[in-house]
Order: structure tokens, then sequence, then C-alpha cells
């Protein structure tokens, strides 16, 4: 299994350049299914859960080619209906499948994403929204099985703002017959960008990034040119790396629009930034104090860097409260970090950090992606050596991380010890 070896205690210096989004990438190339003709999408991360997807979509009778940060897919022809469980079990954003091949292909199988370190996830708002749209849901052997003629426009109100279920049945109802209306939808960047495309394939979609999206239903969609978003996510793990090891970093080809409450977080932790339209410069921070956060759907505070945050605030001065309000069990990471040294307790779903520790470097374990980027953080700032096991997370959702962190100075290094295993829920 491979591990990730980081000496620590190394202000990092530099410019890093900010890769596409990867939970703007899944949707999009899920939703290259609803229509035919070759979709060139750019700014594509080279990441495990993006080249997952493709993997997915080639299975489905789809034609993906990768070509750099370049990804060619036509979906002319489709071949097969099923997403199958040794694929899903790897990847839970496979669901984004089901809405788009029951819209174009009138049916889908797509096995029942099962548990994981974060939480239980239910996909039940997904199915209940493709119900009222005239879809036939049921639930065999674990797979769900959708079907409908041709789904027809709806009123779906979600009980709670979900991202890909908001991507789901924002894509099926892009080809159902009639207007669909979505109330309560996750307002995330990502669904923008997603209707985005969709919109230049001749989708009628308003109202993306709100909190009601209206959608009227087209019989097909042409193919287009995409330019994925920047990673907020990765965005926001650099900055935090940057400021955890008390250096100076600019982060190139980023969007600052879409981190409006982590920016304010970290100011009032006394990070300095300067921001411009696409480039963030993150100043070195002699004291950082405590401060309460609490993670909420967009925009609120980001629940994927919750733990990065976590990590920041073992190194700042006071007490800091940070409750997770999104997924139920996200506090895997916190067991590690007190393995290097850090004063957290966790009540419920609120963690509470004392700082100022001094980390020391450990051997620990990574249980999902972001609870990684928040030991590799950890690691950054620790004196000594930090090993860090399981690391094949990372590589889900972060593009070339080690190289990047090397790039700013950081001494950290990947041991390959023979393949990384399938199953990384
Ligand atoms: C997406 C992101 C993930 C991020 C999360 C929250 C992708 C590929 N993944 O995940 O990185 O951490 O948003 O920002 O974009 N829920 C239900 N029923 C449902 C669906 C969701 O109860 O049918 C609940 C979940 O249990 C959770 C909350 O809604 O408590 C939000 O989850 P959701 O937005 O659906 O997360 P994902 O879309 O899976």
């Amino acid at each position: 299994m491979d591990r990730t070896v980081i000496t620590g205690g190394i202000p990092l210096r530099g410019e890093v350049q900010i890769s596409g989004a990867k939970n703007a990438t899944l949707p999009i190339f899920a939703s290259t299914i609803l229509g035919g003709g070759e979709c060139v999408i750019t700014n594509v991360p080279r990441v495990v859960d993006v080249l997952t997807m493709g993997k997915l979509l080639g299975i489905l009778g789809a034609k993906v080619h990768h070509e750099g940060s370049r990804a060619l897919i036509n979906a002319d022809v489709i071949t097969s209906t099923q997403a199958p469980y040794d694929l899903v079990k790897t990847m839970r954003a496979s669901v984004l499948v089901l809405g788009p091949l029951l819209a174009r292909w009138g049916e889908a199988t797509v096995s029942m994403p099962g548990g994981c370190a974060i939480g239980s996830r239910p996909v039940n708002l997904h199915l209940a929204g493709l119900a009222k749209m005239g879809a036939e849901v049921s639930m065999e052997h674990g797979y769900i099985r959708a079907k409908a003629k041709r789904l027809t426009g709806a009123q779906i109100y979600c009980d709670t703002p979900t991202v890909t279920g908001t991507e789901n049945l924002m894509m099926a109802a892009s080809l159902a017959r009639g207007t669909t209306v979505i109330e309560n939808a996750a307002k995330e960047p990502e669904i923008v960008d997603l209707a985005n495309f969709l919109v230049k394939r001749g989708a009628r979609i308003a109202g993306a990034g709100s909190d009601v999206i209206t959608i009227e239903g087209v019989r097909e969609l042409h193919e287009s040119d995409h330019d994925i978003i920047p990673d907020r996510i990765e965005t926001g793990t650099y900055l935090v790396a940057g400021a955890i090891t008390r250096g100076a970093v600019t982060l190139n080809r980023c969007c600052p629009n879409h981190l409006d409450a982590l920016l304010m977080k970290l100011r009032e932790a006394g990070v300095e930034m300067q921001v411009e339209k696409e480039r963030i410069r993150l100043n070195a921070a002699s004291r950082l104090k405590g401060i309460d956060i609490r993670t909420l759907p967009y925009p609120g505070f980001p629940t994927d860097m919750q733990a990065q945050m976590v990590a920041l605030m073992t190194i700042a001065d006071g007490m800091s409260v940070i409750t997770e309000t999104v997924f139920e069990s996200r506090f895997m990471h916190v067991e590690e970090l007190r393995r290097m040294g850090a004063e957290i307790k966790v009540e419920g779903n609120r963690a509470v950090v004392a700082g100022p520790t001094r980390l020391a470097g450990a051997p620990v374990m990574a249980s999902d992606l972001r609870a990684s980027a928040g030991l590799v953080l950890a690691g950054l700032a620790a004196e000594g050596t930090t090993e860090i096991l399981r690391v094949y997370h990372l590589d889900r959702g972060y593009e070339r991380m080690e190289e990047k962190l090397r790039g700013l100075g950081a001494m950290i290094t990947r041991h390959k010890e023979g393949a990384a295993p399938a199953e990384t829920r």
C-alpha cells in the first residue's frame, strides 16, 4: 500500500496552479450521456475519481478519450444502462449516471451506493425526485432500477439541499416533457457549472445557483465544449498549507468568488491574503487565533474543508469549536491528529480544539479524501516525520498533490508498495 512521508516544519513558499474542480467534472462527464456528438471538456483534473467516471461511461458504451487535461467524450451510442457494483462501490458519485441514463435511454440500473467513512449518505431524494417525474423506481438485489418512457416535468422539493441529488434531477429534467421546478435545490458552484454546460448543449435551465431551479425539458441536447471551473476545495487546501506552515503562497487560476466563507474564516483566524480575480496571495502569518466554524451547504462553510481547518486550528491560540452539520461522522481524522499531539475532543457533531499545540510527526492512517488532506497539512506543520498510510484516498481528488507541494518547498515523497486496492470507500 502506498505511503506518503513528510518531513514537516518547512514554511511553504512559491506559486501553485489550481486544477479543475473534481466535483464539477464528475456530473459534467455523466451529463454527456444526455446527448450525442463529441463534447470536448477542458481543465479536467487527472484524479482517480474522474478516471473512474470515464471508465463507467466506457462501460456504458460511450467513447472517452483523455489527452492531458482535455477529455473528448462521445455518447452517440450507449450499449448498456447498468452501472455495476464493482465501480459504484469505489465511487459514490457513480450514481450521477442514473438521471441521464433514465432520461435519454428510458431505463437505468445503478448499484446502490453503500455507506462510507463519513456517514450513511442515502440517495432517497434522488429517487423520490425521479419518481415524481414519473419514473418507476425499484430496488432489486442491491441495485436501483428506474424506468420511464419519457420523464415528465414535476414540482420537486428536496427535504435537504443535496448536491449530487440536485445534479441528477437537473440532468433528468433537461430531457423531460414539460417544466420541472426543483425547490430547496443545492447552490454549489459545481451545480452552476453543470447547468452552464447543459445550457450550451441546448437545455433550458434558469436559477442554477439559487435554491429554485426551473428546467424546461427539450427533445434533445447537442454537443458542446466546456472549460471546468477551478477546484475550490483544492484552493482552500493549499491556502491552509500556506497558513499552517506560516509560509507565503500564491495560488493561480483559482476562483476566489467561490470561497467567500473560507476566506472570511481564514481572515478571522488572522491569515492575511490579497485576493485578485483569479489569484490569491497568502502572506506569512505570525500568530493565528482559534475560531469557531460551522459547516453548511453552500454558500456556508464547506464540509469538504472541515478536516483541513481542524488541522489548522491545532496550531492556533485558544479554543476552536468546529461543528459538522452536513455529514454525521466526519471526524475520523481527529483520532489521527491526536496521535500527532493535537488536543481535540469530539462531542457529538462538534470537535473542540485546544491550541496551540506543537504537532509531532507520527505514523497516521487516512480514512477518506478530505481527512487525508487534513493529515498531510498536519504533517507539513509537524516537527519530524509523518508517515500517512492508505494515501490512495488523496489520489481520488487531488491532482499531483505531492508534486505541487514539493514545488512550494515541502519535503514530501510517495513510497509505492504494490497496487492500490480497488475498495476506496
Ligand atoms: C457532494 C460532494 C461532496 C461534498 C457534499 C457536501 C460531489 C461528487 N460530492 O456529495 O464532496 O462533501 O456534496 O457538500 O459533488 N442526503 C439525504 N438524501 C439524499 C441525498 C443526500 O438525506 O438523497 C443528505 C446527506 O446524507 C447529507 C446531505 O444530504 O447529510 C448533503 O449530502 P449531498 O449534498 O447529497 O452530498 P453528495 O452530493 O453525496
